[in-house]
């Protein structure tokens, strides 16, 4: 009885946990989609250096380009605690050793390019999310040469490719390169 009690609190704390981030961030841990994940990897061939999923959620797109390009160091930064945590299991279950996960501040942490530096982000964030990868751009000394955005532009920029997904709302995926595609 004790034990059912201490379980349903958990679950509650746990799923509290994720609102309450949801909240404060402006964005749920959705995945990308199984199409747009394919879209993104196929557009992380052109690109180069160690990749950055800024808001890694559940881990579904930072493991999967783990996987798919296995030469290259491949880091996540996500805040919600439960999710984080998942996609920390998950790389240890599926063991990738060119992954870390790292709950922290993803605009902070590209900001002050640790733990390397940074060739490529990849993302799926809203607009205010795209507004402040924005002004990490534009200010970060070794600012990533690529941008891999799920749905969402990047504000004032063209971006040098983009894919349109066979869903209901076509939905794209940009690729910038950095600084060419700035406005
Ligand atoms: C829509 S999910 C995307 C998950 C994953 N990138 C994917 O495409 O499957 C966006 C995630 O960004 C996280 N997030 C929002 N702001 C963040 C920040 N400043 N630093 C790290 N993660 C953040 C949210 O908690 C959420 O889990």
């Amino acid at each position: 009885m004790l034990w059912e009690v201490g379980l349903i609190l958990l679950v509650v704390i746990s799923a509290l946990s994720v609102v309450w981030t949801t909240v404060r961030s402006g964005m749920s841990p959705m995945p990308s989609s199984r199409a747009a994940r394919a879209a993104m990897l196929e557009a992380l061939q052109d690109t180069d250096g160690a990749i950055a999923d800024v808001g890694s959620g559940w881990g579904h797109l930072a493991l999967a380009a783990a996987r798919r390009y296995p030469d290259r160091q491949v880091v996540g930064y996500e805040l919600s605690w439960l999710p984080w945590l998942v996609s920390v299991l998950s790389a240890r279950l599926l063991r990738l050793h060119n992954v870390r996960l790292l709950r922290t501040d993803g605009f902070r942490a590209l900001a002050e390019s640790g733990p390397w530096p940074v060739g490529t982000v990849i993302c799926y964030l809203h607009g205010q999310g795209m507004r402040r990868l924005r002004s990490v751009l534009d200010s970060a000394p070794e600012a990533p040469r690529w941008i891999i955005s799920n749905n969402f532009a990047l504000p004032d920029a063209v971006p040098e490719h983009q894919w349109r997904l066979r869903d209901f709302h076509q939905s794209p995926v940009y690729r910038y390169r950095w600084p060419d595609s700035a406005q």
